[in-house]
């Protein structure tokens, strides 16, 4: 089989792939392929290892040909895989969610909600840039996570790990999904809410919604609007879940405190206003940045081949109704 890893990843599993006989091109560039050279390296390959940067859509996977078998992306979103055109070519498309990732993803959310409430990030700048001049009474004020209400909007996998470390910060967990989950309401506490409720009653609100057509900009200038005055807004999940101008619009008049950003509207183009914005923590997409996630989501991207290989379904299938009628 011929497979293409659009960049290298960490960790040595590609090695599998090889010392099986396969043919595997990893790209030679520190940075993600332009679409062009996306679809000059995919041209002939029966598998394909793509990031989250990497934008397949139907011509993409039709310039690939008709060999191509799978897309195993390397990422536990998978909004830059146009999932309708893939399942209408049979081809199959696999993600890396697991515990791994999900640790490593609440941990970065703690570190931001800590981050933002109490002005970490903002603190050292200004140490930093000599503003220090000794213990003053007034300084730097936060707020304490203890006794908060931490609004959880998408209780999944990693919206419930930040549960779980909201709680053993003793915040009282709110959250928002699809329907009640009687067992973390039992674990923890939990209260379900409606979207407008949890806006309205959350302290510290924190997002882990997939990017889909319905949550794109669902935090808006109107859902902004139903949020407490001085709360906080986290967003490990996708950039577009927040429209940007809204949100730094809310910042400046002080209806929100603050905010803490993993993720972008237009990555990895960041708004100028946000920068410019003291009450604002930013980082460059690193939620799963840690050895263990990596190192893991490259061993299932590549099962996620291998199994195909052998005809055997993969465990993380994000298009499953097309399995039946996949390609060989
Ligand atoms: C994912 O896996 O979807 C993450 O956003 C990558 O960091």
């Amino acid at each position: 089989m011929k497979i293409l890893v659009t960049r290298k990843i960490p960790g040595d599993h590609i090695k599998k792939l090889i010392d099986a006989g396969h043919e595997v091109t990893v790209s030679e560039f520190a940075r993600p392929l332009t679409a062009e050279e996306l679809v000059n390296k995919i041209k002939g390959v029966d598998a394909a290892i793509t990031l989250l940067t990497d934008r397949v859509d139907g011509d993409l996977i039709d310039a690939a040909g008709p060999q191509l078998k799978i897309i195993s992306n390397y990422a536990v979103g998978f909004d830059n895989v146009d999932l309708k055109a893939a399942t209408d070519r049979g081809v199959v498309v696999t993600n890396t969610p697991c515990d791994e990732v999900n640790v490593a993803v609440a941990e970065h959310t703690l570190a931001l909600l800590l981050d933002v409430a109490r002005r970490v990030s903002e603190s050292d700048r200004a140490t930093r840039e000599g503003a220090y001049k000794g213990w003053e009474p007034d300084i730097f004020l936060g707020n304490n996570l203890n006794g908060k209400n931490l609004g959880i909007i998408g209780l999944g996998r990693i919206g419930t790990m930040v549960a779980r470390y909201g709680k053993a910060l003793g915040m009282n967990i709110v959250y928002n999904k699809t329907s009640p989950d009687p067992e973390i309401e039992k674990e923890l506490a939990a209260k379900f809410m409606s979207l407008d409720d949890l806006l309205a009653n959350s302290d510290f609100i924190s997002l882990h919604v997939p990017l889909t057509e319905s949550t794109r900009h669902m935090i808006n200038a109107t859902s902004i609007s139903k949020m407490k005055k001085g709360a906080y807004l986290i967003n490990t999940a996708r950039g577009p879940v927040v429209e940007e101008s809204a949100l730094v619009a809310a910042l400046r008049v002080g209806q929100l405190a603050g905010a803490a950003l993993d993720v972008f509207d237009n990555e990895p183009n960041l708004n100028p206003e946000l920068i410019g914005l003291s009450n604002v923590v930013l980082t460059p997409h690193i939620a799963s940045a840690t050895w263990e996630a990596r190192e893991k989501m490259g061993e299932l991207a590549i099962g996620a081949i291998l199994d195909l290989i052998a005809d055997k379904k993969p465990v993380n299938l994000a298009n499953p109704e097309v399995w039946p009628a996949r390609r060989h």
